[in-house]
C-alpha cells in the first residue's frame, strides 16, 4: 500500500511529514523516509523499519524548510532495506510514490543506457530519472511530468518537489489514493483523510488521471492531458478514529471492501490483456514450473483453506497431482518426497512458524520451492527459490479477508499459467478466464452491494450456538473458511463439512435450533447439494443457501436465500467467499464482540 504525505507553506514541514507518517503507518512499516527543501539544497532522511527508527535520525541529523514530501513503505519491488527506502532522488527531483510501475524494468533499461546509474532496487527510482531527463529536455517540470506520466504503466499515487521550482510540490494520481488538504495559506498532502485532519477539515479528492499542482495559497487540478479541472474542497465531518477506518466501524469491514481494489493490485501486471494470458515473468526463472511432475501446498488455517481451493483447480485444470497438508502436522511427519516435486507455501504474513518449519522441511527433502506470502521480504518469501506476492497490502484484522481471496486468485493464475504450459485446457477455455479474472474486481464490487442484506439477515442468527457449513468440491474449503471466520470472530461454534459427509455424522446434530448455510455447486454436485438440503430441511433445520442468479435449485428448500453473480466455475469460490465474510462480521458486530482483535488469537503466530 504505502503512505505517502506533503506539506507547503509557513511552517517547518518535517515535523508535520513525521506525524502525518505515524497516521499513514498502517499502510506499510518496513521502511520510511522524508526529504525537504531548504535554500535550494534537497535533504533527505530514511530509515529502515517503523517510523520511531526515522525520528531518532530526525533527531540527530535535523532537516527544515517549508516545503517537504514523506513516505512509509510496504515493500513491493526491493527488499525493505534504506537505499530502497522512499524519497527517491534524482539530480533535481525527488519523489514518494505508491503503487506498482509494470514496466519499470524496461524504463530502468533505457535510462540505464542513457548513463542513469540507479542507487535502489525499487520500480520508483525510474520516475526521478525519467523527470529529470524531460526536465533537461523541455526546461520546465511540469511539462517534464506529463511527459513522464505518459510513459508509465501501472498504479500510482506520486508526491514530487525540484530545485527547478522551489515553490511547488506537484503530485500525480492513477488508481492509488491521495488526498489534498486546503490550510490558510498552507497545503498538505495524503493518502488518506485522516493524516489530514489534525490541520484541516477541508479536503480535495483526487481522481485517477490527474495532476495536481499544489503551491501554499494555490491549487491548480488539471487532467493527464494538461486541461484545467474545476475542482471544489469538501468538508470532512467524521473523526479521526472513524476517518482512519475509512468510515467503516472496524479494519475487517474495511478490509472486506477494500477486495475490488486488492484484489486489481494483486491482477496488475499478471494478466497479458492482449494476448489474453497469465504473465509470470516475474519469476527469476522462466522455466521454474517445467517438469514439476506433482505438489504439495503447506499451509495453515485460512492460507490452508485457499491451498485446498488450489488443489482442487491445480488437478482439475492442470491434471497434475497436488496433496495440500496442515504445516503443523506436516512438520512432524515424514513425508515421502516424490521426485520432481513443486512445494508451494501460502501465508499472508510469512512468519507463520509452522509453514516455516514444513517450508524448510520440504526443501530440505529437495523439492523446488514457490511462496504466495503477502508480506514483502518476510522469512517464507525468502526462503522459497521463488515468490508471488498477494499484493493485499497490510491486513490489520486478524481475520484474514483480503489476503485470502487474493491468495485464491494468485492460485488461479498459478493454475491457467501450468494449464497452458502443459497444454491441459483450451486456449478458448484460458481466454474466456483471464478475460473473467480481470473483471473480478468488479464482480466483486457488485457482490459487496449485498451488504445491508446480510447485515439484516444476520438479525436472526445472533443467539444461535452451533452452526454448520456445507460444501462440495471447490466450495468445500469455503464452507471451512466461512465456518472459521465465524468462529473466531463470534464465538459460535461452527463447523464446516463436505455435503456427502452429513449422513455420516452430522446429521445426528440438526434440530429445529441448528441453522446451516450450504453452498451451491456446479453440475452434477448441485443436485447431490439439493438432496444434502433436502435430509437437513427433513430434521427441521434452519436452511440458508448461498446460490448464483439463475439457478433456481434451492428457492424451494430454503428458509434464507442469499443471491450471488453467475460467474465461471474458478471463479466461484472467490464470489462465495465474500457473503460468508459479512455473514461473520455483522454476527460478530450484533453479539458486541472484538471483531478486529477477536479473544485469544493473533495477527502473525510466531509460536508453535
Ligand atoms: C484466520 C486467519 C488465520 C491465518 C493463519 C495463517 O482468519 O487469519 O487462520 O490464516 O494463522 O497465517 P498466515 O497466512 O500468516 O500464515
Amino acid at each position: 500500500m504505502c503512505g505517502i504525505v506533503g506539506y507547503i507553506g509557513f511552517q517547518n514541514a518535517t515535523p508535520i511529514l513525521v506525524d502525518g507518517l505515524k497516521s499513514l503507518e498502517y499502510r506499510g512499516y518496513d521502511s520510511s523516509g522524508v526529504a525537504v527543501l531548504n535554500q535550494n539544497t534537497i535533504q533527505v532522511v530514511r530509515s529502515e523499519g517503523k517510523i520511531i527508527h526515522l525520528e531518532d535520525k530526525l533527531q540527530k541529523s535535523v532537516i527544515e524548510g517549508c516545503i517537504g514530501i514523506g513516505h512509509t513503505r510496504w515493500a513491493t519491488h526491493g527488499k525493505p532495506v534504506e537505499k530502497n527506502a522512499h524519497p527517491h532522488i534524482a539530480h533535481n527531483t525527488v519523489l514518494v510514490h505508491n503503487g506498482i510501475i509494470e514496466n519499470y524494468e524496461e524504463l530502468r533499461e533505457q535510462l540505464r543506457s542513457e548513463g542513469v546509474q540507479f542507487s535502489s532496487d525499487t520500480d520508483t527510482e525510474v520516475i526521478p530519472w525519467l523527470i529529470d531527463k524531460y526536465l533537461e529536455k523541455e526546461g520546465d517540470i511540469e511539462k517534464a511530468l506529463y511527459k513522464a506520466i505518459s510513459q508509465l504503466k501501472g498504479a500510482f499515487a506520486l508526491a514530487l518537489f525540484s530545485k527547478s521550482d522551489p515553490s511547488t510540490i506537484y503530485v500525480a494520481k492513477n488508481a492509488s489514493p491521495l488526498i489534498i488538504g486546503v490550510g490558510q495559506n498552507e497545503t498538505f498532502l495524503s493518502s488518506d483523510i485522516p493524516a489530514l485532519l489534525n490541520h484541516t477539515k477541508e479536503v480535495v479528492i483526487l481522481d485517477d488521471g490527474q495532476v495536481a499542482k499544489l503551491r501554499a495559497d494555490q491549487i491548480v487540478i488539471t487532467d493527464f492531458q494538461q486541461h484545467v479541472l474545476d475542482v471544489t474542497p469538501r468538508t470532512i465531518t467524521w473523526s479521526k478514529e472513524a476517518a482512519q477506518k475509512g468510515g467503516y466501524d472496524h479494519f475487517m469491514l474495511k478490509e472486506i471492501h477494500e477486495q475490488p481494489s486488492s484484489i486489481a493490485d494483486c491482477l496488475r501486471g499478471r494478466i497479458n490483456d492482449i494476448a489474453a494470458e497469465v504473465d509470470l515473468s516475474e519469476l527469476s526463472d522462466p522455466a521454474f514450473f517445467d517438469g514439476v511432475d506433482t505438489i504439495s501446498i503447506l499451509a495453515c488455517g485460512s492460507s490452508y483453506h485457499a491451498a485446498l481451493v488450489g488443489q482442487y483447480w491445480l488437478e482439475k485444470f492442470v491434471h497434475i497431482p497436488v496433496s495440500v497438508e496442515i504445516a503443523s502436522e506436516y512438520r512432524y511427519r515424514n513425508p515421502y518426497m516424490y521426485p520432481n516435486t513443486l512445494s508451494i507455501a501460502i501465508t499472508q504474513s510469512g512468519e507463520t512458524a509452522d509453514t516455516l518449519a514444513a517450508f524448510s522441511l520440504a526443501k530440505s527433502k529437495g523439492a523446488k520451492t514457490l511462496s504466495i506470502c503477502n508480506v514483502v521480504d518476510s522469512s517464507i518469501a525468502r526462503m522459497g527459490d521463488e515468490v508471488l506476492y498477494t499484493h493485499a497490502g497490510p491486513e490489520i484484522g486478524v481475520a484474514s479477508t483480503k489476503a485470502f481471496t487474493t491468495q485464491l486468485v494468485l492460485l488461479a493464475l498459478v493454475t491457467l499459467h501450468m494449464a497452458k504450459k502443459n497444454k491441459t485446457m483450451a486456449q478458448e477455455d484460458i481466454k474466456k478466464l483471464t478475460h473473467d479474472l480481470l473483471e473480478l474486481p468488479r464482480t466483486i464490487e457488485e457482490t459487496l452491494h449485498m451488504n445491508e442484506d446480510i447485515e439484516n439477515i444476520c438479525k436472526q442468527f445472533t443467539k444461535a450456538r452451533d452452526f454448520l457449513y456445507l460444501g462440495r468440491g471447490a466450495s468445500y474449503p469455503i464452507a471451512l473458511e466461512g465456518a472459521l471466520k465465524l468462529k473466531e470472530i463470534s464465538y459460535i461454534h461452527a463447523e464446516g463439512y463436505m455435503g456427502g459427509e452429513l449422513k455420516h455424522g452430522p446429521l445426528a446434530l440438526i434440530d429445529d435450533e441448528m441453522p446451516i448455510l450450504a453452498l451451491s455447486q456446479r453440475g452434477v454436485l448441485n443436485e447431490k447439494m439439493k438432496s444434502n438440503v433436502e435430509e437437513v430441511n427433513a430434521r427441521g433445520g434452519q436452511m440458508i443457501t448461498l446460490s448464483e442468479e439463475g439457478d433456481d435449485t434451492y428457492a424451494k428448500i430454503s428458509d434464507v436465500e442469499i443471491k450471488i453473480p453467475h460467474v465461471h466455475e474458478l471463479i466461484l469460490p472467490i464470489i462465495q467467499t465474500i457473503p460468508l465474510q459479512l455473514f461473520s462480521y455483522y454476527i460478530a458486530k450484533r453479539k458486541g464482540c472484538d471483531v478486529d482483535q477477536p479473544r485469544n488469537l493473533a495477527k502473525s503466530v510466531t509460536v508453535e
